[in-house]
């Protein structure tokens, strides 16, 4: 096994893993350099770098080219590279995707949905190639769903979701992100799981670890914030200020 993976699984039950996104030579060298444990190469770049409104425009083409420039920086966080929609319809086409991702340099691939995806992420898995799970909301669900939504509010809900996790595991993933879901239930599954749930507005300390958005974490998109983000920056307010002082300064009358 990949002695990074080997790594973030010794954490489970002992010290919180923390993941992020990145998408960006610069941001992913900040991000690893300053020690995170994990970094996601999120089709959520979809909104925060390509301007879509959702992650359902995402191509291969797009993962593909971010993954390899954050590859460039990564120097010691494991890398996981997100498979867009429509890429991973049949277990055949999620492996070969899956190695399409790989070969950039990606140490794993992160794929939506579980019990339903069981088949695609085993195919993965057998193929050496270490893969993140990803189950409550599903941001590429957003069209049939009509929206997003907390995740796990009925007891038909938590069960479901119970059942995801446990086809996530015996599909061999090593990871599971538990994303917009109640609090109570990411803490259940969290507690029946094997291997390391990563939340996302699923509470504070419910799962073994927590991932965000980068632009959330640093206030870098301020047209739409999700209510569970807490922004520990407001780059947005520097990058404005600083583009004013510029083109001040470039209209100030020479002498
Ligand atoms: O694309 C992404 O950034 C994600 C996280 C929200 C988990 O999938």
């Amino acid at each position: 096994m990949n002695s990074k993976i080997e790594a973030i699984l010794a954490k489970k039950g002992i010290a919180p893993v923390s993941e992020l996104t990145a998408y960006d030579y610069p941001t992913a060298r900040l991000v690893d350099e300053a020690g995170v444990d994990m970094i996601l190469v999120g089709d959520s770049l979809g909104m925060m770098m390509l301007g879509f409104p959702d992650t359902t425009h995402v191509t291969l083409e797009h993962m593909l080219h971010h993954t390899a420039a954050v590859v460039r920086a990564a120097k010691n966080a494991l890398v996981i590279a997100d498979m867009p929609i429509h890429t991973y319809e049949t277990p055949e086409q999620a492996l070969q995707t899956a190695r399409a991702l790989m070969a950039t340099g990606a140490d794993a691939v992160k794929l939506e949905g579980g019990a339903a995806k069981e088949e695609h992420i085993r195919a993965i898995v057998q193929a050496g190639i270490p893969v993140q799970g990803h189950i409550g909301l599903l941001p590429q669900k957003v069209k049939e769903e009509g929206g997003y939504r907390m995740h796990g509010k009925t007891d038909e809900e938590a069960a479901a979701m119970m059942r995801d996790m446990e086809a996530v595991v015996r599909a061999g993933a090593f990871s599971v992100v538990i994303e917009c879901t109640r609090h109570s239930v990411a803490a259940e599954i969290t507690k029946a799981c094997p291997i390391v749930t990563i939340g996302i507005g699923a509470g504070r300390g419910t799962c073994d670890g927590e991932v965000a958005v980068f632009h959330d974490l640093v206030g870098g998109f301020p047209w739409f914030v999700p209510g569970f983000a807490k922004p520990r920056a407001d780059i947005a307010a520097d990058i404005t200020r600083a583009v004013k002082e510029y083109i001040a300064d470039v209209q100030k009358p020479t002498e």
